[in-house]
């Protein structure tokens, strides 16, 4: 055998027909597909091995929905994470997708809504700190291979299964779809798993919601590659360490933070705006006078101390308490306000949003060149994931002009008068 530069195409190439002659591509898939070994099988298992070579790298791929401007909850779930993965040059390549296509799957008739929120919540990303020379920011319906990659693992997935992803289920009927579902709506996890490996993505910074969603993307990776060959890599979803940053109720104490309850804090919200709703929040409800006795258990304020104080926060702006602890302790004692409690979260989230409103401004002056990166992402990423099209289509064998060998086949077999 040749020397070739190890981690080279080359390299994987010998490695392979090596592989090949000692029996252990015989033995598995190979034959038992009853498939004979082409050259364009080698060509799969040797692009595999080079990517394995390459193993190390470290992809991100996470975003969201275009329905509305972005809120305090995702940005503590996530968009916070995300601007300190960027910056802790781990990563090798990171994809942020504005998800229209997938919210076009409940919003059809509502195509505007999408419209004209994709630009603010490209407004969002790049006031948090999402910086365009670090991370890819695109648009997923720019990217028909990502609705190319949907077709074919749309194969792979039973209607059963998609009927017992939870956030599917429970989607459907927080929108009272009942028999009445979209077929696009009920296969978007088998498009998420399309948006998650065309960029072959190891990580997905996301919220709890979505962790069925990387399950079941997964399960696709892993069929995808028990049928066709070693071809796609396997997700990791990454959660925020912090609990309360994992499910951030509204400011009325409702579950979920939604634009139609009016119980959000958004990131462009003004100063005013932003303490009006702090100071309005929902509190415990038998907290009635100073003295009383307090519950800080799922009572939203606390919750949202929990997930945005930091030691220096109170060093800052409320001396008089250690941190935390102290202060939640002497509200369940009694004798601690809830106006009290309640301006030190309106110091706290003012301090954290005040950069990003700054930034904001300064964005909005320029919507030309949030386009103009959206569209240049968006470029970027389609190379990106039109180079695994291309692999999940070799794995296929779905690749025919490329495939001397089948032509070359097809040509002998009817000049020889087979039919
Ligand atoms: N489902 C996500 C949301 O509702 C958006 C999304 C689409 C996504 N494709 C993705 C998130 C891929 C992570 C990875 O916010």
């Amino acid at each position: 055998m040749r020397t070739y530069a190890k981690g080279s195409y080359h390299y994987a190439k010998a490695c392979c027909l090596q592989q090949i002659c000692t029996e252990n591509l015989r033995s598995k898939s190979v034959q038992k597909a009853g498939q004979i070994i082409t050259n364009d099988k080698i060509l799969v298992y040797a692009q595999n091995l080079c990517r394995k070579g390459a193993e190390m790298e470290k992809v991100i791929l996470t975003g969201d929905r275009p329905t509305g401007r972005l809120h305090v909850g995702h940005f503590a779930g996530s968009v916070r994470e995300r601007v300190t993965l960027q910056n802790s040059g781990i990563y090798d390549k990171i994809f942020i997708m504005i998800a229209d296509a997938q919210a076009l799957t409940d919003n059809a008739e509502n195509p505007e809504k999408i419209r004209q929120n994709i630009v603010e919540v490209a407004l969002d990303y790049l006031s948090c700190g999402l910086d365009p020379e670090k991370s890819t920011l695109f648009i997923q319906s720019m990217l028909p291979e990502l609705a190319e990659l949907s077709f074919y693992y749309m194969n792979l997935v039973t209607v059963s299964r998609l009927q017992r992803n939870p956030t599917v289920k429970s989607e459907i009927k927080q929108r009272n779809f009942e028999t009445s579902i979209p077929v696009g709506f009920f296969t978007y996890p088998i498009s998420q798993a399309a948006d998650i490996t065309a960029f072959q993505a190891t990580t997905v910074p996301v919220g709890e919601d979505q962790l069925p969603m990387i399950e079941q993307t997964r399960e696709i990776v892993r069929k995808f590659n028990e049928v066709y060959g070693d071809t796609l890599t396997e997700p990791t979803a990454m959660l925020s360490e912090n609990a309360a940053c994992l499910r951030l109720p509204g400011t009325d104490g409702k579950a979920k933070m939604s634009k139609s309850l009016g119980n959000c804090i958004y990131l462009a919200d003004t100063e005013e705006e932003c303490r009006q709703k702090i100071m309005s929040m929902y509190t415990d409800p038998n907290h009635i006078r100073v003295e009383d006795p307090g519950q800080v258990a799922g009572n939203p304020v606390f919750l949202y101390l929990d997930a945005f104080s930091r030691s220096e926060h109170f060093t800052e702006f409320l001396p008089e308490y250690q941190g935390l602890d102290e202060l939640k302790e002497h509200y369940m004692r009694g004798g601690l306000g809830d106006v009290k409690v309640k301006k030190f979260l309106n110091k706290i989230i003012q301090s954290e949003l005040a950069p990003i409103r700054a930034n904001r401004k300064v964005w909005e002056k320029d919507i030309a060149s949030v386009y103009d990166i959206l569209n240049k992402g968006s470029e970027k990423a389609r190379e990106a994931a039109s180079k695994t099209v291309d692999d999940v289509k070799r794995a296929m064998r779905i690749n025919y002009f490329e495939d001397v060998a089948l032509i070359k086949a097809h040509a002998q077999k009817y000049a020889n008068g087979m039919k």
